[in-house]
């Protein structure tokens, strides 16, 4: 790992999570190459990481045994032919972590027959608790793999799919996921704010409580449903939360949300595809 170089093309929000994961794993900065076209970004990424950064994504590329791509979605089809020649005579591997953007199609940019593992991590990752599904492609071998795996671990946890399309309910689920836990908590404590606390106890009560319970569910062999039911004394306060809470059929309500993100990953899947 350590003497692998890593070439960033776009130096925004996800790149800096990544580089920062990497250097915390002690990755030697050195071996960190960054392409951003905005100064200010390229000069604060130098002054805190000491990684290099160039205003030219050929320039970053060279020598690089993986190029991570972490453009916009709609950025990553011109990105990828003004450099699949370079990236072909290298042989460097590419991580695309774009939403939707398909490997074939990645493929298809670069000419054909290239290594290409598609990355779909989430938000989190911006404080190094991300989840991330990897998909590789045909060409890619094992130690490829195994790179991309430790580059993505630094920001979070890290699952592989063996068919690309459950990417569509990867997105679904880990994705778009946070908004839904996000949404839950504005709700939450909303409603203990109008049951009489003030806003700061009910934001820390409610985080402090989402917190941990995702603690205890993943510290635990048990799954959440035995988790939820032991934690429900007949007749007692959370029974009559969670019969208010059922009676609208959440679990119903859930399907059909993740299902609409689903088939919306899939139609951008092949808009990103048609460019
Ligand atoms: N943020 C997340 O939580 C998250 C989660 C999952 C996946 N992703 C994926 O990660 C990718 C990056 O997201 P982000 O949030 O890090 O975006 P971002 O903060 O906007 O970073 C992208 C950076 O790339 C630069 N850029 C634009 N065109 C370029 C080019 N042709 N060559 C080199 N650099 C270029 C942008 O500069 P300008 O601003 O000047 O255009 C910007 O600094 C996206 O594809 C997104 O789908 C992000």
């Amino acid at each position: 790992m350590n003497e692998n170089t890593i070439a960033f093309i776009g130096g925004g929000n996800m790149a800096r999570s990544l580089i920062g994961g990497l250097i915390a794993d002690r990755h030697p900065a050195a071996g960190l190459r960054v392409a951003e076209p905005d100064a200010d970004r390229r000069e604060a990424l130098i002054a805190d990481f000491e990684v290099q950064a160039f205003q030219e994504n050929a320039t970053a590329l060279r020598g690089a045994d993986v190029v991570i791509l972490a453009v916009k979605p709609d950025r990553i089809a011109p990105v990828v032919r003004e450099l699949a020649a370079q990236i072909r005579a290298q042989g460097t591997l590419v991580v695309s972590i774009a939403a939707g953007v398909r490997c074939a199609d990645i493929d298809a940019w670069l000419g054909g027959d290239s290594p290409v593992v598609r990355a779909m991590p989430n938000t989190p990752a911006l404080v190094q608790t991300g989840a991330t599904a990897l998909f590789a492609n045909a060409s890619v071998d094992e130690a490829q793999r195994n790179l991309a795996e430790t580059i993505l671990r630094a920001v979070g946890m890290v699952v592989w799919l063996d068919d690309e399309q459950d990417m569509n309910t990867v997105t679904a689920i880990s994705g778009s996921g946070p908004a839904y836990f996000f949404l839950t908590m504005e709700a939450m404590q909303t409603a203990g704010e109008s049951m009489g606390l003030d806003a700061r106890t009910a934001r820390l009560l409610t985080l402090e409580t989402a917190l941990g319970a995702a603690r205890m569910a993943l510290e635990s062999a048990d799954d959440v449903g035995d988790l939820k039911r032991r934690v429900t004394s007949p007749g007692g306060t959370t029974a009559a939360a969670l019969n208010e809470l059922e009676s609208g059929d959440l679990a119903a309500l859930y399907r059909r949300a993740l299902n609409a993100a689903g088939r919306r990953a899939d139609e951008l899947g092949r808009e990103l595809g048609d460019q």
